[in-house]
């Protein structure tokens, strides 16, 4: 028996009529996004590994174990884009969009690998849907990033993200509660990578998801407690902006997201129904990113939401929408015999151009099966042609519902289908 390959592990496809639901998640973010201003940029799948490592950082998960790195025969390391925010700077920074107008505001879609152990919900190749607003401190870009959201997950129909919010200063308070918390971590029982991770960047350590991490965690000093005034200010605003906008969050003080460039705003959108993988998505302020690539002073802030995890979650709390497993069409041509099969195929072609949904069957397919294809389409109305309609110079009209059929002039076979359609029935089956 031909064993038939299969795909890598950690990656899948998404399938008919899921197919549907994940292009339904991309356009409703990216309708979202664009209509607060954002414009959709695309940047390379691969870049050079060493944008990743300056700009996601060493002490990282994403960087010291998950990139899909390699040497190509022209001796480049490039690394597969394990997330998106990286490249938009360097897109930013190389065609000099920051010279513009301030703040650029930037949304992508596509695909993202990251090298990771596969379980429910993290895959090696997933898809993200991102925005970046580059180039501005204020914390009315933090809450509208936010806003649109949690707009956007309301609007594909989940009802059960909560956002988690909490901010982690920057260069003018880090340092007093990096020391807080490296004098803490000192105190407990850490195997010996633990330490090693703590020592390139305490913060990572309460990103561990172990138990045994975790439960020695609990009273470690917050980030919060250590803001500086103007960071304090800061913070204080996306809140009320975000209450303003009547969205609710969970203080998350131990939250500081797995890439090391954030400072200030950090958030996640968690989901109930996931499991451990319980974020659709987060983001925050990195307003060193620019600078550790080498450029100008450029805050900015930024989210990413998992279009997978998206889905799981809508499958989670059973808001996908019913979709068959092909398109729904309004109009379905059944030709019996070559002529037919020709003139089907000119009719189709004519009502498409017109704006009509339509297909039609193919290979020959005999009458009884072609109607059974026409059914499954969902279409409202049949062009039935068999040998003796041609000759009579008529193409009959069903309409599915009823099972009503008239006959039309072949030259009025287009208009006569554009009539029948207004008055036909929907299809109440479906
Ligand atoms: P991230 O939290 O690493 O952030 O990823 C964002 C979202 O992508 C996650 O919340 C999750 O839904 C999805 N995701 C990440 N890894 C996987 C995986 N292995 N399998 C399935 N889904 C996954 C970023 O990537 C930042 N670039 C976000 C950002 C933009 N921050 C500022 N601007």
């Amino acid at each position: 028996m031909t064993e038939f390959l299969k795909a890598p592990k950690g990656t899948f496809d998404v399938l008919p009529p899921d197919g549907q639901e994940l292009l339904r998640v991309r356009s409703v973010l990216g309708e979202h996004i664009q209509a607060a201003g954002y414009s959709y940029i695309e940047t390379p799948t691969f870049e050079d590994t060493s944008l990743f490592v300056r700009g996601v950082g060493q002490s990282t998960d994403v960087v010291s174990k998950e990139m899909y790195s390699f040497t190509t025969k022209g001796d480049d390391d490039l690394t597969l884009r394990p997330e998106g925010t990286a490249s938009v700077m360097r897109a930013v920074l190389e065609h000099g969009i920051h010279k513009g107008a301030l703040p650029a505001k930037l949304w992508y879609s596509g695909s993202f690998y990251r090298y990771e152990r596969p379980q429910a919900g993290r895959f090696r190749h997933f898809s993200q849907v991102g925005a970046e607003a580059i180039g501005s401190n204020d914390p009315v870009l933090d809450a509208e990033l936010i806003v649109v959201a949690m707009d956007s997950f309301k609007a594909l129909g989940l009802k059960r993200v909560n956002l988690l919010l909490n901010s982690l200063g920057d260069s003018s308070d880090r340092p007093a509660y990096r020391q807080a918390l490296v004098k803490f971590l000192s105190g407990l029982d850490l195997d010996e990578a633990t330490r090693e991770r703590a020592a390139i960047n305490p913060l990572r350590v309460l990103d561990d998801k172990r138990e045994v991490v975790r439960a020695q965690l609990l009273d470690a000093p917050v980030m919060t407690d250590f803001l500086s005034d103007h960071n304090r200010a800061h913070f204080d605003k996306v809140q009320a902006l975000l209450t303003s906008a009547g969205i609710e969050w969970t203080k998350a003080p131990h939250l500081v997201r797995g890439l090391d460039y954030y400072t200030r705003t950090a958030f996640e959108f968690v989901h109930d129904g996931l499991g451990a993988q319980s974020a659709v998505g987060g983001g925050g302020r990195y307003d060193g990113l620019s600078g550790s690539l080498g450029g100008p002073d450029l805050p900015s802030v930024g989210w990413a939401i998992g279009v997978d995890r998206t889905l799981l979650a809508m499958r989670a709390e059973e808001v996908l929408a019913q979709q068959s497993a092909v398109p729904v069409v309004d109009v379905f041509a059944v030709p019996i015999g070559q002529a037919a099969s020709d003139l089907a195929f000119d009719i189709v072609t004519a009502l498409r151009r017109a704006g009509i949904s339509a297909d039609l069957a193919v290979d020959g397919r005999g009458l009884k099966g072609a109607m059974k294809s026409a059914d499954r389409t969902g279409a409202k109305i049949a062009i039935v042609m068999g040998e003796r309609d041609l000759e009579q110079g008529v193409v009959q009209l069903k309409t599915m519902e009823t099972g009503e059929q008239v006959s039309v002039p072949i030259a009025d076979a287009v208009s006569g289908v554009i009539s029948a359609l207004k008055s036909a029935p929907g299809r109440k089956s479906l």
